[in-house]
């Protein structure tokens, strides 16, 4: 049987994703997120407009999308009800929300510098994927972006390739962290042969 409900939130099972950003003053920005999708070197990043990410990559148009593995849950939580908006939003100050202008030390994570981009890199992170806006769609009645971006440079940790095919990350090494419905699972293990695998 099936009921009708109106969940607040929709979040099925996503990778989180630790965005980096450069701030006017020059400083790095870090926020976990979790809408993200993508295809080819293309991604699609949903954010609201109230973040200072989203200020950020408007105005430089440059970001790092760093993805955490399970290991790597306490920083990410660490990091969530943050904000690198000095001026916090009410309604984010209403949830406890608060300013933190050192991201990065407030989380333990380490800063290093990308390669093509102005942002700094979360060395702690498996993946990190340096990237351009492409463009910036309004979306959800325009409270959120839908921020296009192209992914220009891919750094892997070599722990988590395949041995012989290097340029393909071995699933069953890669632990990424998922975001379900607020909260934190790791992945099971793999269910089924796929024939997809079989062709790429
Ligand atoms: C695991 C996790 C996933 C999140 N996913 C999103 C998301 O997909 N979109 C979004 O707008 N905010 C998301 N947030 C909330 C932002 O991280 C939050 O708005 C933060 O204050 C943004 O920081 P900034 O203002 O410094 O950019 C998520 C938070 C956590 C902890």
């Amino acid at each position: 049987m099936h009921q009708v409900i109106q969940p607040k939130i929709m979040y099925f099972g996503t990778p989180v994703v630790l965005i980096s950003t450069t701030n006017p003053d020059g400083t790095p920005n870090l926020a976990p997120l979790s809408s993200a999708w993508w295809i080819n070197d293309s991604c699609m990043l949903g954010m609201s407009r109230q973040s200072q990410t989203v200020r950020n990559l408007e105005r430089t148009g440059e970001c790092v999308l760093n993805l955490p593995d399970d290991s790597l849950v306490g920083a990410v939580d660490r990091l969530a009800l943050t904000t690198g908006r000095e001026d916090v939003p009410k309604y984010k100050a209403a949830i406890g929300c608060e300013y933190i202008p050192d991201k990065f030390a407030h989380a333990g994570l380490t800063p290093l510098p990308a390669e093509l981009v102005r942002v700094q890199r979360v060395l702690e992170c498996p993946v990190h994927l340096e990237a351009q806006l492409v463009k910036s769609h309004a979306f959800d009645h325009g409270g959120i972006a839908a921020l296009e971006v192209k992914v220009i440079r891919a750094h892997f940790e070599t722990t988590i390739l395949n041995p012989v095919r290097r340029h393909h990350v071995d699933p069953d090494r890669w632990r990424p962290l998922i975001m379900s419905f607020c909260e934190f699972y790791s992945l099971g293990g793999n269910v089924h042969s796929s024939r997809l695998a079989e062709v790429f």
